[in-house]
C-alpha cells in the first residue's frame, strides 16, 4: 500500500497519514512474536471440525443462526467451568474479540465520545477506537507496568470516559490487574456518569490468578472479552466473545451486521469446544514453558515483567540501537521477536519446548556480545 495512492482519497481526516496495523509476518525458523498457540489443533479435533462443517454444508444455502444460540449456550457453559454461573443470554460472539470490541466501541463510544486505556497495551483498542471515531485517551502505568489506582482514577476525572479498557493479563507486558484495581476503577468511573468498562481478557486461561467473571454480579456495565485465538489454539478461526449483562448483549446486536457468524465459524468453534480439556492441557504446559522462560532470562540478568500471559516482556535494552538492535540480532538467528515499541523492552510469546530452546540460546549470545 502506498501513501501517495491513500493520499488521493477522499479519507476520513482522522485516518490520514496513518498505517495498518499489523506484526511482521516474516518467514523464520522460530517465529515467536504474535503470542499464538504453538501447538496445532490435534487430529481428533481436526477430524471433529470437518465433521461438523460437513454437515453445516449442507445448509449453507441458508443464512445462519444470526444469534448463535448453540454456541453462545456452550461458551456459556465453558465460562461456567471457572465457578461463576454465566447464562448464554450473557454471552455474545463475534469474529475474534477484535470485533467484539469494535462492537463495543460502535454501541457506546462514537462521535463526541471517549475511551481510555492504560498503555502500554494491546494498541487494537485505541486503533479501534479511532475507526469507530471514538477520542482516544491513553492513561498511565507505573515504571513497573502495574496500574496505579490513584493516578488512573485521577485520568478518568480528568477525561470522564464512556468506555475504559483494562486488559488483564495485560499485552504486551503479561501484567495481570487484581480485583481490587478493577473494583475501584470502575466504581470511580461509575461515579462520574455511567461507563462501560470492558476487562480485556485474552490471555486468561495463563493466569496464575483467575478470571474476573465473578464481579460482573451487581455490575451491569462490566464486560469481560475473551477469545478462542490463544488458549484454544484457535487463532485462524476468529471466534472471539464477551460475557456481561444480557442488556449488554442486546445492545451489541444494534450494530452486529446481520449473520456475522458464518455457520463454518460456528461449526468449527463447538467442536473446538467439545474439545476444550485437551486444549486446556496445552495451557498447562505453556504455561510452565512460560515460567521457564522467566526464570531463565532473570537468571541472565535481563529484567523481566512478571507474566500472567503466554509472552514474555523482557530488557532492558538501553545499548546502541536499543531494543531494535537486539530484536535484528535475534531475527538474524532465526527467531522472530516483538518490538511493541516499549522503550528498551522486547516480547516473546512462549512456543514450543525446542523454539523456546532456540530463543534462549539466541538470547544468551546476544548477552554475551551486548550489554543488555
Ligand atoms: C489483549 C488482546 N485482546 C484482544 C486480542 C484480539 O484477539 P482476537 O484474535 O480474538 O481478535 C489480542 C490479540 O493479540 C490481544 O492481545
Amino acid at each position: 500500500m502506498t501513501t501517495h495512492r491513500l493520499d488521493a482519497l477522499p479519507l476520513r481526516p482522522e485516518l490520514r497519514g496513518k498505517s495498518p496495523y499489523g506484526a511482521p509476518q516474516l518467514d523464520v525458523p522460530v517465529r515467536l512474536n504474535t503470542n499464538e498457540n504453538p501447538y496445532p489443533l490435534p487430529e481428533p479435533l481436526v477430524a471433529r471440525i470437518a465433521e461438523r462443517v460437513r454437515e453445516a454444508a449442507r445448509d449453507l444455502n441458508r443464512y445462519p443462526d444470526r444469534d448463535a444460540v448453540e454456541l453462545r449456550t456452550a461458551l456459556a457453559a465453558y465460562l461456567s467451568r471457572e465457578g461463576y454461573e454465566v447464562t448464554a443470554a450473557q454471552v455474545w460472539a463475534a469474529n475474534g474479540s477484535n470485533e467484539v470490541i469494535q462492537q463495543l466501541l460502535q454501541v457506546f463510544g462514537g462521535p463526541g465520545r471517549l475511551a481510555i486505556g492504560f498503555e502500554p497495551s494491546y494498541s487494537m483498542h485505541g486503533l479501534i477506537a479511532r475507526g469507530t471515531s471514538t477520542e482516544w485517551v491513553s492513561g498511565p502505568r507505573r515504571a513497573d507496568f502495574t496500574i496505579d489506582t490513584e493516578a488512573a482514577v485521577a485520568a478518568l476525572a480528568t477525561h470522564r470516559p464512556d468506555v475504559v479498557f483494562i486488559t488483564s493479563p495485560n499485552n504486551p507486558t503479561g501484567t495481570a490487574v487484581d480485583r481490587e484495581t478493577v473494583i475501584a476503577l470502575h466504581d470511580a468511573a461509575q461515579a462520574l456518569k455511567p461507563t462501560v468498562v470492558v476487562a480485556d481478557e485474552a490471555y486468561v486461561e495463563f493466569s496464575h490468578t483467575g478470571s474476573l467473571l465473578p464481579l460482573l454480579e451487581g455490575r451491569p456495565l462490566l464486560v469481560i472479552s475473551r477469545t478462542m485465538s490463544k488458549a484454544f489454539g484457535a487463532a485462524g478461526l476468529r471466534l472471539g466473545y464477551l460475557a456481561a449483562d444480557p442488556a449488554v448483549v442486546d445492545a451489541v446486536q444494534l450494530v452486529r451486521l446481520p449473520y456475522h457468524l458464518s455457520a463454518v465459524t460456528q461449526a468449527t468453534a463447538l467442536a473446538a469446544l467439545e474439545h476444550t480439556d485437551t486444549l486446556l492441557g496445552y495451557v498447562e504446559q505453556l504455561k510452565a514453558e512460560r515460567d521457564r522462560i522467566v526464570t531463565e532470562l532473570t537468571g541472565l540478568g535481563f529484567e523481566v515483567t512478571p507474566s500472567d500471559a503466554n509472552f514474555v516482556q523482557f530488557g532492558v535494552f538501553d545499548g546502541p540501537g536499543g531494543a531494535q538492535a537486539a530484536w535484528r540480532y535475534l531475527l538474524d538467528r532465526g527467531v522472530l521477536v516483538r518490538d511493541n515499541g516499549v522503550p528498551g523492552r522486547l516480547r516473546v510469546s512462549t512456543g514450543t519446548p525446542a523454539e523456546n530452546d532456540a530463543f534462549l540460546d539466541a538470547v544468551r549470545g546476544l548477552k554475551k556480545e551486548h550489554s543488555a
